[in-house]
């Protein structure tokens, strides 16, 4: 590989941009970076024009001669580059915010990787993603993809299945958290920890093991989940209620949870928290909207050069040890074992060899070398089926625009009520994207035409 690489980064607008570049800095004597491209879409340009003179002042005071670019332009950004990096967002926050208030308006959670506006951010996204592979094969046929956008399994599944992008690798926070959590709970340094993920992105479990090779799974499930009680965790994102789980349940299972576990173990739970905040305003979403403009507000001085101690309040954190870890080790060959979404060729045998998985992995020049985890007990094994079977019918869905497979896909997702509710809000928020699903207009159209009172409670809803 090259000694002065061009990495491009898709979303560079993301308010998250300051973290990311914190990372690479963090990691410049070991990835030679000389050109960093920020492109964005133009709804995003304001926010990338402060967030990229943003990244160029850290930079600077960093004392680097990188070359910090902003464009509009997607394809001057991707030509020769050697790592794209994408955590885009399709129709911005607004989008989120209709993604868990129709929903959450019928006591449904919305969500946005699990519940319906998983869904609906996949439909959104997989059509744009497929676009930036294809013009990669021809601006820059031997870059990586590390995929952050969100949902980060399906993204990358439809990247690698139908992109035939191999060199794809899903990323997120969520795992560094919890081996920080077991070390803290154990009283032991993370590296003396071998921890092992397996399912999918925000639906894996884990094992631990202590460096004289004991296994402490069991223990940490005493140790965390009390009877009735929140779990004793500082790393939990702050985008996720900290409600118990039933230690029974969990002792049964057998396997340590992630985070996201919670909306499938103690659903009803979770949907109370998400109902109080949708009856106050305060959804994620919009807490987020707020988070963001007043992160933007503080990316505007010209005096500020670092990374600001409120994006600790986004869900993302460790965000950039993961991305830029993956990126200094393909780049090292350094075989950092990581929680990687990349192809399963096997390494989960309850679920088909070609699909993507979320597991441990080295990785190393050639990517992730995934360990293999063997066969989930029956309760795991069941979840996991079922999840994947929703996810491949949803990105067929997104990439066909064929209604009838979207409705399937939505309403085997455990989080919704299938029949005629499912369908209800099925068919809003067809309506309320409508601007960002080009490949559904004809069942849009039908909608629009047949149902005037779904267009009607969408408009009433967000106005
Ligand atoms: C977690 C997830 C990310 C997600 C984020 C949302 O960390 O792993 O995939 O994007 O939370 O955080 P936010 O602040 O946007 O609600």
């Amino acid at each position: 590989m090259r000694d002065a690489l061009k990495i491009a980064v898709i979303g560079g607008g993301s308010s998250y941009l300051p973290e990311l570049v914190e990372g690479y800095i963090k990691r410049k004597d070991e990835f030679p970076i000389r050109e960093l491209w920020l492109v964005d879409v133009d709804e995003g340009r304001e926010k990338l024009e402060i967030v990229g003179a943003m990244a160029k002042r850290m930079v600077k005071a960093a004392g680097l001669d990188w070359l910090v670019t902003c464009t509009l332009d997607r394809r001057e950004a991707l030509a020769g580059a050697d790592f794209v990096t994408t955590q885009f967002r399709v129709g911005l926050l607004d989008a989120r915010i209709k993604d868990e208030r129709i929903p959450l308006s019928h006591g449904v959670l919305g969500q946005e990787t699990k519940g319906a506006g998983g869904m609906f951010k996949a439909l959104r996204t997989i059509p744009v993603i497929l676009d930036i592979v294809k013009d990669m094969g021809e601006l820059c046929p031997d870059a990586w993809l590390v995929n952050f956008t969100n949902p980060a399994g399906m993204v990358t599944e439809a990247a690698i299945f139908h992109g035939g992008w191999k060199r794809t690798v899903g990323l997120c926070n969520v795992p560094i958290g919890l081996v920080k959590n077991a070390a803290s709970q154990l009283k032991l340094p993370a590296e003396d920890l071998t921890v092992r993920f397996a399912g999918l992105n925000h639906f894996n479990w884990h094992r631990v093991w202590d460096n004289e090779g004991n296994d402490r799974t069991a223990e940490l499930i005493d140790l965390q989940y009390k009877p009735g009680e929140a779990t004793d965790d500082d790393n939990i994102p702050k985008n996720i209620a900290n409600v118990g789980y039933h230690y029974e349940v969990i002792k049964d299972v057998g396997l340590l949870p992630c985070y996201y576990h919670r909306y499938y173990y103690s659903t009803g739970n979770m949907l109370e928290e998400a109902i109080k905040g949708f009856s106050t305003g305060k959804t994620r979403a919009e807490e987020v909207k707020r988070t963001e403009a007043r992160l933007f507000e503080l990316y505007k001085d010209p005096a500020l050069d670092y990374k600001p101690e409120e994006l600790s309040n986004r869900g993302g954190a460790y965000y950039s040890d993961a991305a830029c870890e993956l990126v200094t080790s393909i780049y090292n060959n350094k075989g950092t074992e990581m929680v990687v979404s990349v192809a399963n060729n096997g390494a989960l045998p309850d679920l088909p060899r070609d699909c993507v998985v979320e597991v441990s992995a080295s990785v190393t020049a050639h990517g992730p070398e995934c360990f293999a985890w063997g066969p989930f007990p029956p309760g795991p094994r069941g979840m996991v089926q079922h999840m994947k079977a929703m996810e491949q019918i949803i990105i067929e869905a997104a990439v066909t625009g064929d209604y009838g497979k979207a409705l399937h896909g939505f309403c085997l997702n455990p989080l919704i009520p299938a029949g005629s509710l499912g369908k209800e809000i099925f068919d809003q928020l067809l309506i309320a994207h409508k601007d960002y699903l080009p490949q559904f207009k004809d069942a849009i159209a039908r909608i629009e035409k047949e149902q005037p009172e779904t267009v009607a409670y969408v408009n009433a809803l967000l106005k």
